[in-house]
């Protein structure tokens, strides 16, 4: 199985280049959220996904850890997280600031909004405050 919250990203980063490409008012903005966005999404995959199959793994029962490493990412993440929820502001705010009258493309850019909203509010309401966690567990390790 796929890990879902790098699938939600490599289709998000899909979808901002084809928003960007078909945008005629709103290309400058789409740019600025997908550079965002891009190194948003790096972070998370380099520190909240190791945290979290970390979490997986031990819940699942497997206590056989690579606790060096975790360590290292946990550390990563907690210094990390502030950044990350400010880019999420910081995507949603561009999206609202764009002028969408008149985008022959304006249901596209209100589905995209809405799919990255959703992301964001997911990551903030359940895996931050997991992966806060399993970083408490981890500096027991
Ligand atoms: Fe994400
Ligand atoms: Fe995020």
């Amino acid at each position: 199985m796929e890990e879902p919250i790098r699938a939600e990203h490599s289709e998000l980063m899909t979808l901002l280049y084809t928003a960007e490409q078909e945008s005629h008012d709103n290309s400058g903005a789409i740019k600025e959220v997908a550079s965002v966005f891009s190194g948003h999404a790096d972070r998370e995959e380099e520190t909240l996904i190791p945290v979290l199959e970390f979490m997986k793994e031990w819940f699942s029962g497997i206590k056989q850890v690579n606790a060096p490493f975790l360590k290292g990412k946990a550390n990563e993440f907690k210094l990390e997280v502030g950044a990350m929820i400010n880019e999420h502001a910081q995507i949603l705010k561009l999206f609202d600031e764009m002028n969408t009258e008149g985008e022959k493309n304006a249901c596209l850019l209100e589905n995209l909004r809405k799919f990255m909203k959703r992301h964001s509010v997911i990551e903030e309401y359940y895996f931050y405050p997991m992966a806060m966690y399993a970083c408490k567990i981890i500096e027991g390790l």
